[in-house]
């Protein structure tokens, strides 16, 4: 069975709850996942992991200048190497998402190319559209 890690940073709770339906989406489709806080990471579930899926709040000026705050920015900076995975990026947001998933993957370093997702979310739930993104994910 395939598996997948999701882990999230959020501060009022909604990215969390976009990490876990994402998780829900994946249980459902026979891969076996886990959805964990930054904080609970677990560097063994990142290594049996096929797919992992980062998520972080979008912090700007609402409508520019959108980035990952900093404590995201550290934890993915320690990240060890994520080659051979498929990888996803996701965020919630109130407004616009602008430059947030292209400073998100900045952080990635070398791994950049193998994200295959980035999926955002207003109110932390699935649309159908994200539905259909994440399918078609699971099959690249
Ligand atoms: C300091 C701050 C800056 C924000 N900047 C933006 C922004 O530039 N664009 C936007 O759409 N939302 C912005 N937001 C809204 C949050 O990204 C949004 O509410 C998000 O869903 C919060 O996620 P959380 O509940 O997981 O913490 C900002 C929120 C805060 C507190």
């Amino acid at each position: 069975m395939k598996k997948a890690l999701i882990v999230y940073h959020s501060k009022t709770g909604t990215t969390r709850l976009l990490g876990e339906e994402i998780r829900d989406f994946f249980s459902k489709n026979q891969i076996e996942s886990k959805a964990v806080s930054t904080k609970e990471f677990d560097h063994l579930d990142l290594v049996t992991s096929d797919f992992v899926l980062f998520g972080c709040w979008t912090k700007g000026l609402l409508i520019c200048r959108q980035h990952p705050d900093k404590e995201w920015i550290d934890f993915i900076k320690n990240i060890p190497d994520l080659s051979g995975k498929k990888l996803g990026l996701f965020a919630t947001y109130k407004i616009a998402t602008g430059s947030m998933f292209n400073n998100m993957k900045k952080c990635l370093n070398g791994s950049s190319d193998n994200v295959l997702i980035s999926l955002k979310s207003r109110n932390g739930h699935l649309s159908a559209n994200n539905n259909q993104e994440l399918l078609s994910f699971i099959n690249k």
